[in-house]
């Protein structure tokens, strides 16, 4: 075998480091970055590896990925998904920030460019929990993926103290010597200037290659519309068979009679949204990740025609709410009762048309959660075990795994979590740290025992694949809840606690257990059960009927496994014919501003901020499903919020049914005028249907971000139709000419109703204004998107229109900055702040910890200085050290005292290198 590579080429780096660290014996050849080695490639490209029968591998992940398989080391399919990602996602990116701190000297956009993938990163690491990319030993995934990240991680000017899994990550597989000395070999310790040559050869990347993951890199539809279809002759024909049909009056929707029940021959649709917790306002990140995403699919579900209920509701107790009420000097249930209220007012003004919000704190919720508990219980799924816990006599309370800190078991690292460690990334049980306070008072807490009940998933497992198998090939699951779903069954699944000592929750009716109420996270889910039975006495018929129901549920990733695998152990384990999830779909995060949402900074736009704006509620959805993170990170901007209004709203879909209306209005005095179609009307209804099947399709499937996409290419089509055939002018002319310009004007008013019936879903104040501006029936909503959709012509020759004005107002500049001042972090710090951008717990990772609280996060400033914050870990952590072996010794006290004030000061000095305020913030319960 021989390996070609070149000097100052980052894609040989990892081909390189793969290649050492799998051992296998290879000729290695430097050569010129323009030596074209693959006899049947066009152009150059390195690395290349000339295999024994004569062939060539030249992608340089599969050249890793063979070199481990050649020296026996099997590639996993989560090593795969790395591969790929790395490939599709991160390569792009880094492409373009190397092209940018290399030939441009812009390091701070290069930065800003991989701020998307590096966070993803990050959150992966964070959440697997392992030392490793795929596990606890090094793959071929963590070489590739450090290696691409090489060049930029380890530049000081572009290091940054983000992405803290990512840094720790990093730090661990590039000192490999494989790493080592391939960076070696490569850039021969000139940093990023190696790369110079290499880049200067490299097509300028275009900003649209980075697949999404921050603003400035996603490509517009316009970008992505550039080459038109080709349309045939068939297509046409059958355009217009479709436009002139009849359409079905008696499809039409009428009210919503309530309760909706299932429906014998209907397709009976359950869709629940993630229950938000009721002690925060909702922030964009949240409203997009549920609720706004469920109400799409749920308004959409009903203009096909199928039979659907769309619940939610407020996920009311546990510790984040007592500690909420402690923090207002209220009662836990007034709480709840005071943000409830923020909650409906929040959605109402977004215009999320549940059909009924509820909340867990109801009879009902008892009622049902302590029954599925007798039934698993009766059914024998239920086992003891005694937990040791640390209690805070101080606090008089059991402090969850987030609410406690001492020194790491396992390295020592001073500063650890009560459920694992930053600096070794091992999991850790609270009683195992070594001197531990509480987080909130800072007392030495003490161990209790005390006796908890588990569900026994192991004893479960084998009826979850088998029913997970079904589920997931037959519905359609995002790709991330597969992922995720398949992640926590890999190793085998263990009991978990669902019970707490805690006051504010479900009360676990066992005798033995009185004291106790159930985990949130056991608990919530049944919400979605009870608050359907606050909705209606029958409501078995949608949640004990498999057979009918088919069951979407809506949520960010972080409440995948909850919704995937605990909630069904319990359904499936209480055996009472309980309906399951089919479709399970799940969200990225979105960030604000290639930052995080923080309500204590003031950073993000909250619920209850955006109606204070000005800009209308159909406007945000729109621009949040427009960005919708589907399949990756993505960011809210309001530069390019205001882009994509004034671009895609004011000056394609607006002006294109403006324009229809007004040629209506004055032309034909507000009649539609009599159509004959020629060829290129033809093509445009052929465009138009098209493009409206690929709406369908996506819709069907749940990909709601990608499917908008398409109602604009409608509206640029129509624009352009209008462009070429320029009516005003025909109108002037004979009556051939005006005839002409009729027909254009019929098929583009009926090409604007068809939009406003597409648009619903998403702006349903606006879908409803244009429908009114045309007088449009609703009968003409159903028309179209029941069955398998069609473009056919509702608004006939002689239809007399509304009154048509203007429909979207352009966002200016100072408007803009204005906002984006108010909203981008001036407030003073009132909370503590929310480290993760979206919903849910913190350990939804790691199955068998117990926390259910989240850490007091510490907030990352302009003055943190990584490399100094790396070595003083170091020192606080030997500092520890010493200090332990004084007091172990029975040294005097002074001495001690001396080596312990050196530990403060060291550990002072660490808080400002990361550039954290010294002293933590005390939690202040933002979260369970
Ligand atoms: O992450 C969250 O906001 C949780 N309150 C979601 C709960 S979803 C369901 F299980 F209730
Ligand atoms: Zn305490």
């Amino acid at each position: 075998m021989k390996l070609f590579i070149s000097e100052g080429n980052p894609h040989c780096l990892k081909v390189l480091a793969a290649l050492e660290e799998a051992g296998v014996q290879c000729d290695v050849q430097f050569v010129n970055h323009e030596e074209n080695l693959v006899p049947f490639l066009s152009r150059p490209s390195l690395p290349a590896l000339l295999l024994p029968n004569g062939q060539h591998l030249f992608s340089p992940n599969a050249i890793c990925r063979y070199m481990f398989e050649v020296s026996g080391q099997e590639c996993s399919e989560a090593c795969d998904q790395w591969l790929e990602w790395e490939a599709t996602d991160l390569q792009p990116a880094l492409l373009q920030a190397l092209h940018m701190a290399v030939l441009q000297g812009k390091e701070l956009e290069a930065t800003k460019v991989l701020a998307g993938p590096l966070s993803y990163l990050d959150q992966s690491l964070t959440k697997a929990n392992t030392p490793y990319l795929t596990g606890d030993v090094v793959s071929v995934a963590d070489l590739v993926v450090c290696a691409a990240l090489h060049p930029i991680l380890s530049a000081p000017s572009l290091a940054s103290g983000d992405h803290k899994s990512v840094r720790l990550w990093f730090d661990r597989v590039a000192v490999s010597q494989s790493c080592v000395s391939a960076s070696h070999k490569v850039l021969q310790g000139k940093g990023l200037q190696a790369m110079k040559s290499f880049m200067h050869r490299q097509p300028a990347p275009q900003s649209g290659q980075c697949r999404g993951s921050t603003h400035p890199c996603n490509s517009s539809p316009a970008e992505d519309e550039e080459r038109e279809r080709v349309v045939s002759e068939e297509e046409m024909e059958a355009a217009a068979i479709t436009w002139n049909k009849d359409f079905n009056v008696s499809a039409a929707a009428t009210e919503r009679l309530h309760p909706i029940l299932p429906q014998e021959g209907k397709r009976n649709i359950l869709l629940t949204s993630a229950l938000p917790y009721v002690n925060n306002v909702p922030h964009l990140g949240n409203i997009i990740g549920c609720v706004l995403s469920a109400d799409v699919f749920s308004r959409y579900s009903r203009l096909r025609g199928w039979n659907s209920l769309f619940v939610c509701g407020t996920d009311e107790y546990g510790t984040a709410t007592e500690n909420k009420a402690r923090e207002e000097g209220l009662t836990p249930q007034q709480i709840c009762d005071k943000y409830h209220a923020i909650h409906a007012s929040i959605y109402e003004w977004f215009q999320i048309d549940f059909d009924f919000f509820g909340r867990t704190t109801t009879e009902k919720q008892t009622e049902i959660a302590q029954n599925i508990f007798w039934r698993l219980h009766e059914n024998g799924f239920l086992m003891e075990d005694v937990v040791e816990q640390l209690r805070c006599e101080q606090c008089q309370r059991f402090l969850a795994d987030r609410f406690v800190e001492g020194i790491c078991p396992h390295c020592n690292y001073p500063d650890a979590r009560g459920d694992q460690c930053d600096k070794c990334g091992r999991l850790i049980n609270a009683v195992e740290l070594k001197a531990p306070h509480c987080k909130v008072c800072r007392q030495t807490p003490v161990i209790r025992s005390s006796k908890h009940l588990f569900l026994d998933l192991p004893k479960l497992e084998g009826q979850l694949e088998q029913w997970l198998n079904k589920s997931t090939s037959s519905g359609d699951w995002t790709a991330n809840a597969k992922q995720i779903t398949r992640s926590w069954l890999r190793d085998g699944l263990k009991p978990r606690c669902i019970t707490r000592d805690l006051r504010w929750g479900t009360p676990v009716p066992h005798p033995d257990f009185q004291e106790k109420v159930f985990y949130v996270w056991f608990d919530a889910p049944i919400g979605y059960v009870s608050i359907t039975a606050n909705y209606t006495d029958e409501w078995e018929q949608w949640w004990k009927n498999p057979g009918q129901v088919e069951m979407y549920n809506f949520m960010a990733k972080d409440n995948v496994p909850f919704h995937s695998v605990v909630f069904p152990c319990s359904l499936l384990g209480a055996q009472d014919n309980y309906t399951l999830v089919n479709h399970l779909i799940a969200t990225e995060y979105l960030n604000y501003e290639d930052t995080k949402f923080s309500k204590s900074r003031g950073i993000g736009v909250f619920g209850d901020m955006a109606k204070d704006t000005g800009i209308p509620s159909d406007v945000w959805r729109f621009y949040l499903l427009y960005v919708r993170p589907e399949g990756q990170d993505s960011a809210f901007s309001w530069a390019d919020m205001a882009l994509k209004n004034n671009s895609e709203l004011l000056n394609n879909l607006g002006n294109f049914i403006n324009r229809a209306g007004m040629f209506v209005s004055k032309f034909f005095d507000g009649c539609v005028p009599a159509m004959e179609l020629l060829q290129e009307d033809k093509k445009l209804l052929a465009l138009v249907g098209w493009e409206l099947q690929q709406y369908i399709q996506l819709m069907d499937k749940v990909k709601i971000r990608d499917a908008l996409k398409h109602i604009l290419n409608i509206s640029r089509h129509g624009n352009q139709y209008i462009q070429v055939n320029e009516p005003w002018k025909k109108i002037k002319g004979g009556d051939a000419e005006r005839q002409r310009a009729g027909t254009v004007t019929g098929v583009s008013i009926n090409v604007a109703c068809l939009l406003s019936v597409m648009l619903l879903p998403y702006m349903p104040a606006m879908s409803q204004i244009i429908r009114d501006q045309l007088n449009a029936p609703y009968s003409c909503v159903s028309a179209m998107l029941h069955g398998s959709g069609a473009f056919t012509r509702v608004l006939d020759a002689g239809h007399r229109i509304g009154t048509v004005s203007p429909l979207f107002q352009k966002l200016e500049a100072e408007q803009i900055e204005a906002l984006k001042k108010r909203f981008g972090g001036q407030q003073p710090e009132d909370e503590t702040p929310n480290k993760k951008p979206q919903t849910a717990t913190q350990n939804a990772a790691s199955p068998q910890s117990a926390a259910t609280l989240p850490s007091p996060v510490i907030e990352v400033n302009a003055g943190a200085d990584p490399e100094k914050a790396r070595q003083l870990t170091q020192a606080v952590a030997e500092q520890g050290e010493k200090v332990r072996a004084l007091k172990a010794q029975k040294a005097d006290k002074a001495t001690i005292m001396a080596e312990v004030s050196k530990l403060l000061e060291l550990k002072k000095q660490l808080a400002l290198a990361e550039g954290t305020s010294p002293e933590p913030t005390p939690v202040k319960g933002k979260k369970k």
